[in-house]
């Protein structure tokens, strides 16, 4: 690194409307110092934060995502959206691993419109946070390419996540706790290797293929991936008719 750069994360902010948003204006009415990087998006509610915004802001270059909402039990909605905001930031955070992105770079955190100084408190100790991490991709050792390429199949495949939650993972808790506990469980991290990892390969493989042909080694080598676990995920994709093979060019493409 450059003597005298200091790396300064991108963040973007998803503040609800009706709390974290109050604390943020209460922040800055009060004069109270935050890192100024972060953008601020003024949400509904924490609930309407979707993972397919946090992958595009990822895709567009910010290291880190910040959700803000109302404490649990206080949501200004009957829905309750801030325990949807929770189910999504952990389903956010498992595939964000399965791709080698820090899940750190996702912080969900609830601040009332009367606690500017709180906000402020955790603004910054994320920011300090994402120093640590560095930037997207360089601080989990992914040039661009490899890192837009994860983020592009990690996108594709969020329909199925949401599938996946509506029909497994539905569940309400009163705590915070609760949800780690449950969303870290073996049963539940089992489940989402079974259901999850297979689509997720297929999903950057095929990503892969559409940019241009190549054979079972080259994508090893690119993803990074053992060759017998390639060819396992193509044989697959062939059969669904996702990938056909040129056998006078010995190497996979998109079906068309
Ligand atoms: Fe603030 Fe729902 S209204 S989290």
């Amino acid at each position: 690194m450059d003597a005298g750069y200091e790396f300064k994360p991108k963040m973007v902010g998803f503040l609800c409307n009706w709390c974290c948003y109050g604390g943020a204006d209460l922040c800055g009415v009060s004069r109270f110092q935050y890192p100024p990087n972060i953008r601020v998006i003024r949400v509904m509610c924490s609930g309407r934060v979707d993972s397919e915004h946090i992958f595009r802001a990822f895709e567009n270059g910010i290291d880190g995502v910040f959700i803000g909402g109302c404490w649990l039990g206080e949501c200004h909605y009957s829905t309750e959206g801030n325990y949807d905001a929770l189910s999504m930031m952990h389903l956010t955070r498992k595939v964000m691993e399965q791709i080698g992105v820090n899940p750190a770079r996702v912080r969900l955190e609830w601040v009332s419109a009367s606690e500017g100084i709180r906000f402020a408190k955790v603004v910054t100790e994320f920011t300090e946070k994402l120093k640590e991490l560095g930037p997207l991709g360089k601080g989990e050792g992914m040039d661009a390419g490899e890192l837009q390429l994860k983020l592009e199949a990690a996108k594709k495949m969020l329909p199925y996540l949401k599938l996946v939650e509506r029909e497994k993972l539905r569940v309400r808790f009163e705590t915070e706790k609760e949800y780690d506990d449950f969303f870290n469980s073996a049963e539940v991290n089992r489940l989402l290797r079974e259901l999850i990892s297979d689509k997720l390969a297929i999903s950057q493989i095929t990503t892969l293929l559409g940019k241009q042909p190549l054979s079972t080694r080259e994508i090893s080598e690119i993803l990074r991936v053992d060759q017998s676990e390639v060819a396992r995920h193509l044989n697959r994709s062939a059969k669904q008719g996702l990938v056909c093979y040129d056998e006078s060019r010995n190497c996979y493409a998109v079906a068309s």
